[in-house]
């Protein structure tokens, strides 16, 4: 999508930049469903710009083996300056942005409402909503000047159906999806698709705190009879980063295994 007129057009594609190369950028991408979209895209021949905390053997490992199409950079969601210098380092590096996939989240010292400190309220709100804003707001602005581009934002069920211990983390993932419809018709004249996705629960580092009778009972709860894999969830990124997916815009697409059903 991003060729090289709209690179010409951004005047800030580097010398190494192909032409014609697709540029996405992905939060969160050192593991979990993060890591699998980075991979799938690079495999697809899109340059990938991610970040994270903290790099990992993964990161080190598609540096390695991606120099020209893969940029890492330490960013914390909650640094909403370093959010908006790392989408001009993108950029500056790719020539363009067409896809932002709104990826990282974190549940850290997110607990049980009565007992939660009002920093901590605070923390959780900036690293899962108005992080993921910013960040929004950084890649939209690039993608405006293409007139074109795509937002998929990685939401929750917790988002639509309450869940004890995740008050927090559940109305930021609220406020993501309130913010997809409303992006969707502020950028659908700039030809800007803006969708998410609606995960149950898949393993990863993030739900290594769900005990073995959770996911029993969480099994036992889900139509299917079993919990997603990451997989799966990315299936549902990449149909909408697609073509098949091209008038599909404003949606929260759930992939729970019909848990809210
Ligand atoms: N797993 C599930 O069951 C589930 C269910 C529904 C929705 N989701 C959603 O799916 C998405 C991916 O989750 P996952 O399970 O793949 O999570 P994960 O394995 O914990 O990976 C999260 C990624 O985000 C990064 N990250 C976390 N906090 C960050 C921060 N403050 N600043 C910058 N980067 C940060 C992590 O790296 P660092 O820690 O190094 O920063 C990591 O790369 C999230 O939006 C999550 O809410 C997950």
């Amino acid at each position: 999508m991003t060729g090289s007129a709209d690179a010409a057009a951004h005047g800030t594609a580097d010398a190494g930049s192909a032409p014609g190369r697709r540029v996405a950028v992905v939060s969160g991408g050192s593991r979990g469903l993060g890591a699998l979209l980075v991979e799938r895209l690079l495999a697809d021949g899109w340059a990938v710009a991610t970040f994270s905390r903290s790099a990992n053997a993964f990161v080190e490992k598609t540096r390695e083996a991606a120099p020209d199409s893969f940029l890492w950079e330490p960013v914390d969601l909650a640094d909403l300056d370093a959010l908006r210098r790392f989408v001009g380092t993108c950029t500056q590096r790719f020539g363009g942005i067409d896809l932002l996939v709104n990826n990282a989240a974190t549940l850290d010292g997110l607990g049980l409402f009565l007992t939660a400190r009002a920093d901590r309220i605070a923390a959780g709100i900036t690293a899962n909503l108005t992080g993921p804003i910013v960040l929004t707001q950084a890649c939209a602005r690039v993608m405006s000047r293409g007139s074109r581009g795509q937002i998929v934002t990685i939401s929750s069920i917790n988002a639509i159906r309450g869940y004890r211990g995740v008050a927090v983390y559940a109305a930021a993932k609220a406020g993501l999806d309130g913010i997809t419809r409303s992006l969707a018709r502020e950028l659908g004249p700039l030809n800007i698709r803006v969708n998410s996705v609606v995960p149950g629960f898949f393993d990863s580092e993030l739900t290594t705190d769900v005990t073995d009778t959770n996911r029993v009972r969480i099994r036992g709860r889900t139509p299917l009879g079993r919990v997603a894999s990451a997989d799966e969830i990315a299936d549902a990124v990449s149909f909408l980063v697609s073509p098949h997916a091209s008038f599909i815009t404003g949606q929260s697409i759930v992939v729970d295994g019909g848990i809210t059903c």
